[in-house]
């Protein structure tokens, strides 16, 4: 099966998407083989044109009647590619569509993800036909949503009251979730999973709230409860902003589709990577702020074992002012407690690869614009908070009996090189 059809763009500032060009996407099976694109002329006239994607298809590109371009990264573009689930939206179409996991091409995900999908992004089979129906359920019908998720999780059919999670459940990620609005804005609710060993959205609110409160860019959140007592983590979407009845768009991309690479060469990419992307792909003015930012979260990953930090956990958000992309708000971090006195992030870290200790990190300090002793201060800032884990996360109130389960994770400071930091300091 093979798919043609136009790939509309949310423009900034407009709440219609406007057709950018047309899109062919090659299929054998189940397998995506190939895919081109072709700009549209008008589209790129346009003075808030949003590049589709930043590797394969920049503004430069020439109109489609003139050029058709396929992915530097063959077989689907990275842009595209992120405008349909990685996991847990595919389940919820898949419980949509009834049949059974991963049984439909990738076109089919595209087509099902609805405009409440990440990013600006949306897929029509004709010019004419409309958006994709579909209002978000508030957060007062979160015990409905948790149920949903439970059938998805279950594979379960869905019952007709429990469809509100097929308007805003196509996100990815691993863990359920939905989209809600809460507050007039959208929220990402995270809910508990079946095999979870400890209560992770407590945790994951908690862990969010210390790198805020280490100077990190993160979104709003909230920690609401189930009528059951349970809690689910709500976090403000940012690429999404309410206006009117309606919400602004703005297009988004994943770290993996900035690098060109594909979910098989997540692990072991470098940090350093990323950096030298916001230089090239970043705003100028920016690109500093952006690559400071990015390395107080790896500071921040190496001191509560976030080890989860693979290439779709990092995000990059157009910016039309400054006509680049800018590293996205911090999300999924999630402190993992483990026995192991040798860690390792996702990514690669520094010369000593993904070795998890701030000396590697401050190694790397070049990489990301510093000298060594604002790159000392940086990791200073963030392990001063850190360190007072256990008093902000009860301040939270989060329950003595929670962090004696995810204590194992913070890691003690000299067990991985603080004193290279102060040195330098
Ligand atoms: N605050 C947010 N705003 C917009 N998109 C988000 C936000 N948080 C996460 N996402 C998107 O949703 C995906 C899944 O969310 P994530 O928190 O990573 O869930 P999981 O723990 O299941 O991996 C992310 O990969 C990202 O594309
Ligand atoms: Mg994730």
């Amino acid at each position: 099966m093979s798919w043609e059809g136009y790939l509309f763009v949310y423009l900034p500032g407009e709440l219609e998407a406007v057709p950018a060009g047309r899109l062919f996407l090659e299929e054998t099976g189940l397998d995506s083989t190939a895919s081109r694109f072709g700009y549209g002329r008008r589209y790129l006239a346009r003075s808030n044109a949003v590049p589709v994607d930043p590797l394969s298809l920049p503004l430069s590109c020439l109109p489609g009647d003139e050029a058709i371009y396929e992915p530097v990264h063959p077989p689907i573009f990275g842009a595209v590619r992120d405008a349909a689930p990685d996991f847990w939206g595919r389940r919820v179409i898949e419980a949509r569509l009834q049949v059974p996991p991963d049984s439909v091409p990738e076109s089919i995900y595209l087509l099902h993800a609805g405009s409440h999908r990440f990013g600006a992004l949306d897929f029509r089979p004709t010019l004419d036909s409309p958006e994709a129906a579909g209002l978000l359920p508030p957060i007062a019908q979160l015990d409905y949503l948790m149920e949903a998720v439970e059938h998805v999780e279950q594979g379960l059919p869905i019952p007709a009251q429990l469809e509100p999670i097929f308007t805003g459940g196509t996100m990815g990620g691993a863990r359920p979730k939905a989209l809600v609005i809460h507050r007039g804005e959208q929220y990402l609710a995270k809910f508990p999973a079946r095999n979870d060993g400890f209560d992770v959205p407590v945790v994951e609110w908690a862990c969010l709230e210390l790198a805020r409160r280490a100077g990190l860019d993160v979104p709003r959140t909230d920690l609401v409860r189930l009528a059951d007592g349970r809690a689910v983590m709500l976090i403000e979407r940012f690429d999404r902003k309410a206006k009117g009845e309606s919400f602004l768009r703005r297009h988004a991309v994943s770290a993996l589709t900035l690098l060109a690479k594909d979910e098989s060469e997540s692990l072991g990419a470098r940090y350093e990577e990323i950096s030298e992307r916001i230089g090239r792909f970043g705003v100028d003015g920016r690109v500093q702020t952006d690559r400071s930012e990015l390395y107080g979260r790896i500071a921040f990953n190496i001191l509560v074992s976030n080890d989860d930090d693979h290439l779709r956990n990092h995000a990059f958000l157009w910016d039309d002012a400054g006509k680049g992309w800018r590293l996205s708000p911090l999300y999924d971090v999630v402190p993992r407690p483990q026995v192991a006195a040798e860690r390792y992030l996702h990514l690669s870290v520094g010369p000593r690869g993904r070795l998890a200790t701030l000396d590697n990190l401050l190694t790397a300090h070049g990489a990301f614009g510093l000298l060594k002793r604002e790159a000392a201060a940086i990791i200073e800032r963030i392990a001063s908070v850190t360190r007072e884990w256990r008093v902000v996360f009860d301040e939270l109130g989060v329950p003595e009996s929670l962090c004696e389960k995810v204590a194992s994770a913070f890691r003690r400071l000299r067990d991985i090189g603080m004193e290279a930091v102060e040195k330098a300091l």
